[in-house]
């Protein structure tokens, strides 16, 4: 397990890169980019790649503290766009930045982060890296495609799983294939800790679904249906997913969560035979429920 102390460093020295970048190229949305990448956020991809560094043995240098920040920014880029297509108000607990200025800022606000993050990716000279996340990133952008297209159809469990793992799970997956590399990792580490991070990926995505689900904070008006509802709707084909009554239907959730139980148990699987890997999930699982 990586020490409190030491972990707190790497993400101190994220977001002094994450600080020192758009003070380099800065524009007249500098404040609002600051803002958003400074909003509440609990860094949880970078984490993940210090965890996979740590326990592959290497050391979190500049490589890796770059390969961090380019998916943070990736990320970030992928919220406010994000917002914009679901018409989200809400963004971690506070008015989304859509909500706020509405889709052509945002719009602008998402590709000057996703410029960012190209710069990043380019300090690390790596053309291995630069095939990881461009592959990962088309992965992210086609599971979003996947569920514009087919709103308002309802797909079957594993067609749902494989977009959740497509939209969410290719972040991770990019993290863990770019550490093995700068790792050099064997193949058979490349495999489990890429397995592991598609499993852990979709357990996150499921488990941000039923909190919406239960929230009402889903995106059931735009045709967006997450697992819960696809349970609800095998059992009761003649129900109307638009009048769903919440309070009747959590059983749904809660299968939803033996399933992403069932998903991680699996993640873990992947890893077993690696030292301190247990700890890492239960560090990620921790970070997850935290508020
Ligand atoms: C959150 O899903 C969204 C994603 C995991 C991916 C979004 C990807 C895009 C909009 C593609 C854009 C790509 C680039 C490179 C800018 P959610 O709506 O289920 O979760 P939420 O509750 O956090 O909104
Ligand atoms: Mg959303």
């Amino acid at each position: 397990m990586i020490p409190e102390d030491t972990l707190k460093s790497y993400i101190q020295n994220l977001e002094d890169n994450i600080r020192t970048i758009v003070e380099e190229n800065k524009n007249e949305l500098k404040n609002d980019v600051l803002g958003f990448l400074f909003a509440k956020s609990k860094r949880i991809r970078p984490i993940f790649i210090y965890f996979c560094t740590h326990i592959l043995g290497g050391r979190v240098d500049d490589d890796i503290q770059n390969t961090a920040l380019a998916l943070e920014l990736i990320h970030s880029a992928t919220l406010v766009h994000d917002d914009v297509l679901d018409e989200s108000e809400m963004r971690r607990e506070d008015v989304s930045f859509y909500s706020k200025f509405g889709s052509k800022k945002s719009i602008i606000l998402g590709d000057y982060l996703l410029s960012l993050a190209l710069l990043a990716l380019s300090k690390l000279n790596n053309p291995k890296i630069l095939k990881i996340f461009s592959q990962n990133v088309l992965k992210t952008l086609n599971g979003e495609i996947n569920q514009f297209e087919g709103r308002f159809n309802i797909p079957n469990e594993e067609q749902c799983l494989e977009k959740t793992a497509a939209k969410t799970a290719s972040l991770f997956v990019c993290g863990a294939e770019c550490v093995c590399e700068l790792l050099g990792a064997d193949a058979a580490h490349r495999n489990a800790l890429k397995n592991f991070a598609y499993d852990f990926g979709t357990y996150f995505q499921l488990k941000n679904d039923i909190k919406n689900f239960l929230s009402g904070e889903d995106d059931i008006k735009n045709g967006v249906y997450t697992l819960p509802l696809i349970y609800f709707k095998q059992e009761n084909p003649e129900c109307d997913i638009i009048n769903i009554d919440r309070n009747q239907i959590v059983n749904y959730a809660k299968k939803t969560d033996d399933k992403a139980r069932k998903i991680i148990k699996n993640a873990l699987l992947n890893i077993e035979s690696i030292k301190g890997a247990h700890q890492m999930l239960a560090g990620l699982i921790k970070l997850l429920e935290e508020k």
